[in-house]
């Protein structure tokens, strides 16, 4: 059910709402890696349906954001990913709209409202609200220059073994849910960085890196973001489906890796 969304109606979230959030983010658990993160829900006192300030016009009629910081750190953008993901399918639950946003916002207006400290980064921001029906002009340029509607194949993005050769679905077996939900994520311009590779009962994650701004924007590795979020659909949505395992860094050391593909973290099923 999960889209962007970049137009609101205006209407402030109600207390209950805003109640439920505060509960979630103040319970949150700690990420796979332990990363320090804070989050906050921010009204930053936007009225009806302008352009909201600090969005360089992208997002309009949001009350309310939801942004958070990290400690800099080895796994800060994977736990980071992870993490506001959980809060974005909550809101999601609410049949509230979300839209991550990690270029198109103005870090230094965010980050006095988050009070970020000099070891913390923002990584990115979404506005949490009521969606409008329809997208705005910007909305539907931004929907169709990311090509947001689209998603790469099975064939290109989980395999079995080793790179040569592609996951069936019949073969991922009781994972053929979590992989599809991995599929489904959202990632910084839609590239979709993620790499899987199933071998021996296990999931090897892979990052294949897209150059430019779409990998790292302003000191925030975007596309290790995408790797957290992706962890999270995978994790929760077997979670869902009674499999428990872990994070860990367990590099299987393939030998021929696809260009620009390096290896991330592992999720080790538990027996
Ligand atoms: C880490 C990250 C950063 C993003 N940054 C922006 C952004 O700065 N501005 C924006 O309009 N959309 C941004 N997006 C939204 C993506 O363009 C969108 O998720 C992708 O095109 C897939 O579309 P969907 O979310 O509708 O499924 C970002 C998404 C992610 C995951």
């Amino acid at each position: 059910m999960r889209h962007s969304w970049r137009s609101y109606t205006g209407e402030p979230l109600g207390m209950d709402i805003r109640e439920r959030f505060q509960v979630l983010i103040s319970g949150m658990p700690p990420p796979p890696f332990a990363s320090r993160l804070r989050f906050s829900l921010i009204d930053t006192g936007a009225e009806g349906r302008k352009s909201v300030k600090g969005t360089y016009g992208v997002i309009r009629g949001a009350t309310h954001f939801l942004a958070g910081s990290v400690k800099k750190g080895n796994m800060a953008f994977e736990d980071y990913g992870y993490a506001f993901e959980s809060l974005i399918l909550f809101a999601t639950s609410l049949g509230l709209g979300t839209c991550w946003m990690g270029g198109t916002l103005n870090r230094t207006m965010f980050g006095k409202f988050m009070g970020l400290e000099n070891d913390e980064l923002l990584p990115a921001i979404s506005p949490v609200g009521h969606a409008t029906q329809r997208r705005s002009i910007l909305d539907t340029f931004f929907y169709i220059s990311a090509g947001s509607k689209n998603r790469k194949p099975w064939s290109t993005m989980f395999f079995l073994d080793d790179f040569s050769t592609p996951l069936a679905d019949a073969t991922a077996g009781a994972y053929a849910v979590p992989l599809e939900m991995v599929r489904l994520a959202p990632s910084a311009v839609n590239k979709q960085p993620w790499r899987i590779v199933y071998r021996d009962g296990a999931f090897h994650f892979y990052l294949c890196r897209s150059g430019g701004h779409v990998s790292v924007f302003k000191e925030v590795d975007m596309q290790r973001i995408d790797m957290g979020i992706a962890m999270f659909h995978f994790h929760s949505s077997a979670a869902e489906s009674g499999m428990d395992g872990t994070w860990q860094i367990v590099d299987p050391g393939l030998c021929s890796l696809p260009a620009d593909t390096s290896y991330r973290v592992s999720w080790i099923p538990k027996s």
